[in-house]
């Protein structure tokens, strides 16, 4: 049941200086890839979201023993004695990284059972890659009363993945660490959480080669012991608060990011007309004047990434010009354009085709959030337009941005939570 709506108060630009949290998709591979260690981890740099809570929940109901302390981003893992290898449906659906706890459990126990994974409704999402390295390292797959049954002690293999998949990268990087002998990963996926889980994995004594190419070389070892480790900077949340930045024509100074990590997006930005500078681990971002249309077509990275095709979307709503919007990852991931033509866009969707046409400004509207990063990209279309925007259903920005709307208000957005009347509340309305 929604608590709360987020109430916004546009037309502000975004000026001042700015913070990245620690990777949402980052934590949620590291987290359940620490269940590898039989000592205990000092995991640092987590963010405080709604999905690292689930993940908690779900280490806990393993017997792991967690300390975690949001606010200083710190947590001790101890998976030294886990009591369980279930995770049931009522967790497992709460999020889509809950299919990482296959690989995991798989790799230490050579069992896990694990409810189906959850997760933004961006249109199917198999795990058919996942499952299909699995067989490939030794374990037999089964369905039981809707639950996954993975069984086997695994033996290194030669893994070549049918698509390019993230999760499926990862996952089966988590199997095959504590598998016997010599494992080959080709076409695989090259985003940065990959390379940080894997850089985790070498922490706690793995022996992974290769990770952030699409070829990925695994020796697995018998055991793996504790250790510390900071995860990356936040990707996507670091090329939210750009965007932001460039869409509200303000003057914004993002601190702890990795420049490198966001090069797609940024030459997207200056091709657009937006002032973007960077410098260790600092990206600045303004705007004078108005921005350019462009043609945008989401790919594995280094392309542009698919998580952020939602917030460059609002930026596109005021471009000069119409702007062509390709997503090629995800079958559908457009549902937030619907709400921003009850703000005054102007889209035309068809099939994995947006056509966005410029329009000088948007108004406020109350529009529904429809997923994480379409949320975000609601809070930066609020924050454009003139007068009030209220977006419900905002749960989902918070699975997946730390303090969103505070970063933003320090940047001097005027962002409040209130109260949502029940009425409002997306259940059917009692009459
Ligand atoms: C991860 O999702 C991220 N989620 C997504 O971020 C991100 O959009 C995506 O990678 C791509 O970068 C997490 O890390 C928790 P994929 P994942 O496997 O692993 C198809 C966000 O907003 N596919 O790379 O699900 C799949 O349907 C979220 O933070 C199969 O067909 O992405 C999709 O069309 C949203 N079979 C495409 O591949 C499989 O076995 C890419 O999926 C696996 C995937």
């Amino acid at each position: 049941m929604p608590e709360y709506k987020l109430v916004i108060s546009g037309n502000r630009e975004l000026m001042g200086e700015t913070h990245v949290s620690g990777g949402k998709n980052t934590s949620l591979a590291v987290v359940p890839a620490a269940l590898l260690a039989e000592s205990p981890c000092q995991l640092d740099n987590l963010p405080d979201i709604a999905d690292m809570r689930v993940l908690v929940r779900i280490l806990r109901h393993l017997g792991a023993k967690i300390d975690w302390k949001p606010d200083q981003k710190v947590m001790l893992a101890d998976a030294s004695s886990l009591t369980d290898t279930t995770v049931p449906f009522a967790l497992s659906q709460r999020m889509r990284a809950s299919y990482y706890f296959m690989g995991a459990l798989l790799g230490r126990y050579g069992y896990a059972r694990v409810g189906y994974p959850g997760g933004c409704d961006l249109g199917s999402r198999p795990i058919d890659q996942h499952l299909k390295g699995f067989r490939a390292l030794g374990a037999d797959i089964r369905e039981e009363g809707g639950m996954i049954v993975l069984e086997g002690k695994l033996k290194g293999a030669n893994v070549n993945f049918d698509m390019v998949t993230v999760g499926g990268t990862i996952n089966v990087m988590l199997a095959a660490a504590r598998a016997e002998g010599d494992t080959l990963m080709t076409n695989c996926a090259r985003e940065p959480h990959i390379v940080d889980t894997a850089n985790f994995l070498n922490r706690i004594g793995a022996h992974i080669r290769g990770a952030g190419t699409d070829t990925i070389r695994i020796r697995g070892v018998s055991r793996l012991g504790g250790a510390a480790y900071a995860v990356i900077p936040d990707q996507i949340e670091t090329g939210t608060l750009m965007i932001a930045a460039a869409a509200t024509r303000g003057d914004v100074t993002i601190r702890g990011c990795i420049p490198t990590h966001m090069e797609a997006l940024t030459a997207k930005l200056l091709e657009m007309g937006v002032m973007v500078t960077s410098e260790d681990d600092v990206i600045g971002v303004k705007i004078k004047q108005g921005h350019r249309s462009i043609r945008l077509s989401t790919q594995e990275y280094p392309g542009f990434p698919t998580d952020l095709q939602q917030p460059m979307s609002a930026l596109l709503t005021r471009a000069v010009g119409t702007s062509e919007v390709i997503e090629n990852i995800f079958e559908s991931r457009f549902k937030h354009l619907d709400e921003m033509r009850k703000m005054g866009a102007k889209a035309v969707i068809n099939g994995r085709v947006a056509h966005i046409e410029g329009v000088p400004e948007l108004h406020g509207a109350p529009v529904y959030a429809p997923d994480l990063r379409g949320g975000a990209a609601l809070v930066i279309a609020g924050l454009m337009a003139q007068g009030t925007t209220e977006i419900y259903n905002p749960e989902n920005i918070a699975r997946g941005y730390e303090h969103l709307e505070s970063k933003l208000n320090a940047l001097g957005a005027q962002i409040r939570r209130e109260p949502c009347q029940p009425e409002y509340n997306g259940d059917a309305v009692r009459v």
